[in-house]
C-alpha cells in the first residue's frame, strides 16, 4: 500500500538529485529500549513506509536490518538513514565508524549518513561506548573535534566517493555552523534533520537551507520524547495538545498529529515521526494540504507563544550548540569542570 498524501508531495528532491520520502519512521525509543523496533518497522514497511531514520546511537541497526531483510521488499526501494556516532567524529575513524553501522545493519550502504550533533564526545577504553566522568557521570567532551567539525564533513565526503554512503547531511546544525561546513565542502549537505514542530518551526534555517538546495527533515515532529537528561521544558505541553492545533484538526477532519506533519510537509519540510502503533503509523502516512488560513494558523502558533525547543542537551554538556552568535563551544572545558 502506497502512502495517500493528497495534494502534497511523497518525495523530495534535495541538491544532489536523490530522492527522500516525505514521510519516514523514526526508530529513537528513548528510555524504552528497542524491544519493540524490529515489530514496528515490519509494521511501518508493510504500510507503505519506505524511509526508516536510524542512527548508530539508537543502538537497533541490527533490527533495523533484520526487519528490512524479512520484510521481502528490495534493498534499493528502501531509504535508509543512519548517523555518524559522536564517539566517531576524528576524521581518522570516519570508515570505521559507518561500518560498523553497516555491519549491525548488514547492508552494503545507507542512503543517508548524518553528522549526529556538531560535538564529540571522547571514547570509553573499549572505543564504543561514550566516556562519562567519573566526578557527575556527565559525557566526556571532546572539545577539539567540537571545534573541528568541518574536518569531520570532509572525512565524511570520502564516503560519498566509496559508494557506502548515497548522501550525506548534518544533524542539528544551526545556521552558523552550517556555514562554516558550506565554506570547505566539496558536497553541499543534501540534509539537516533539525527538530521541527509548530512550537519550533525554524523559518530562519528552512529558509536558508533552500538557498543552498539542503532539504530539512524534521525530527520530533510532534514534539518529541527525548531522554530526560537532555529534555528541554519538560513541563511545557505538545503540540498536538494546543487547542489551536485541536480545533484545525477538527475543522480537517484529520488528527492533531495529521495537523503537525501535514504542515511541515507543506512546508517542503520531509518528516520522521515515530510510533509503534498501528493505528498512529496509517495517520501518519495520511496527510493532506491545509487551508491557507488554517495552514497560517499553525505556522503562527510559535510566533504567539514564543518558540520551545523539547531537545536542549546544553545542561547536560555546559555549552549551547544552537547559539546563532557564537560557535560554541568556545571554552575548553564545562562550567562544572
Ligand atoms: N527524541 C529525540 O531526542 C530525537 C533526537 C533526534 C532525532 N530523533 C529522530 O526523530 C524521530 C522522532 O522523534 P521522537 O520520537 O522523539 O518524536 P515524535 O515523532 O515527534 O513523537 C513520537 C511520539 O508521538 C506519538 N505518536 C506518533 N504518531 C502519533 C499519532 N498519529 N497520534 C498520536 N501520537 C502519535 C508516539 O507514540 P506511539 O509510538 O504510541 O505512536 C511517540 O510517543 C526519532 O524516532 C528519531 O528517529 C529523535
Amino acid at each position: 500500500m502506497m502512502p495517500a498524501i493528497m495534494d502534497l508531495p511523497n518525495d523530495f528532491i534535495p541538491n544532489n538529485g536523490r530522492k527522500i520520502p516525505a514521510v519516514g519512521l523514526g526508530t529513537f525509543q528513548g528510555e524504552y529500549g528497542n524491544s519493540l523496533v524490529k515489530d514496528a518497522i515490519k509494521l511501518a514497511l508493510a504500510q507503505g513506509y519506505r524511509h526508516i531514520d536510524g542512527a548508530h546511537a539508537y543502538g537497533n541497526g541490527k533490527e533495523i536490518g533484520e526487519a528490512i531483510r524479512e520484510s521481502g521488499i528490495p534493498r534499493q526501494n528502501i531509504f535508509v538513514t543512519s548517523k555518524l556516532a559522536q564517539i566517531w567524529h576524528d576524521p581518522a575513524d570516519f570508515e570505521t565508524a559507518l561500518d560498523e553501522s553497516l555491519k549491525d545493519l548488514q547492508l552494503y550502504y545507507v542512503d543517508l549518513y548524518l553528522m549526529h550533533f556538531p560535538h564529540a564526545y571522547k571514547a570509553g577504553e573499549n572505543n564504543k561506548t561514550i566516556r562519562h566522568s567519573s566526578g557527575n557521570g556527565k559525557p566526556v567532551i571532546d572539545y577539539d573535534l567540537s571545534k573541528r567539525y568541518p574536518e569531520t564533513w570532509q572525512a565524511m565526503e570520502k564516503l560519498v566517493a566509496s559508494g557506502k554512503a548515497h548522501s550525506i547531511g548534518l544533524f542539528n546544525f544551526n545556521i552558523l555552523k552550517t556555514k562554516r561546513i558550506l565554506e570547505i565542502a566539496k558536497i553541499t549537505p543534501a540534509v539537516i534533520q533539525a527538530e521541527i514542530h509548530p512550537y519550533l518551526p525554524q523559518h530562519e534555517l528552512h529558509g536558508f537551507a533552500a538557498q543552498h538546495g539542503v532539504l530539512i527533515i524534521a525530527h520530533q515532529p510532534l514534539g518529541g520524547r527525548p531522554i530526560s537528561l537532555v529534555r528541554g521544558n519538560p513541563d511545557e505541553p505538545f503540540p498536538t495538545e494546543d487547542q489551536k492545533i485541536i480545533d484545525v484538526a477538527t475543522k480537517c477532519n484529520m488528527t492533531p498529529a495529521q495537523v503537525c506533519l501535514s504542515w511541515a510537509v507543506q512546508r517542503g519540510i520531509a518528516v520522521v515521526p515515530k510510533s509503534i502503533n498501528k493505528e498512529h503509523m496509517k495517520q501518519n502516512l495520511q496527510l493532506e494540504r491545509l487551508p491557507d488560513d488554517l495552514f497560517a494558523t499553525v505556522d503562527r502558533l510559535s510566533l504567539e507563544r514564543g518558540p520551545l525547543r523539547f531537545l536542549g542537551p546544553s545542561r547536560h554538556i555546559g555549552f549551547d550548540i544552537f547559539d546563532e552568535g557564537r560557535d560554541q563551544p568556545v571554552e575548553d572545558c564545562a562550567p562544572w569542570g
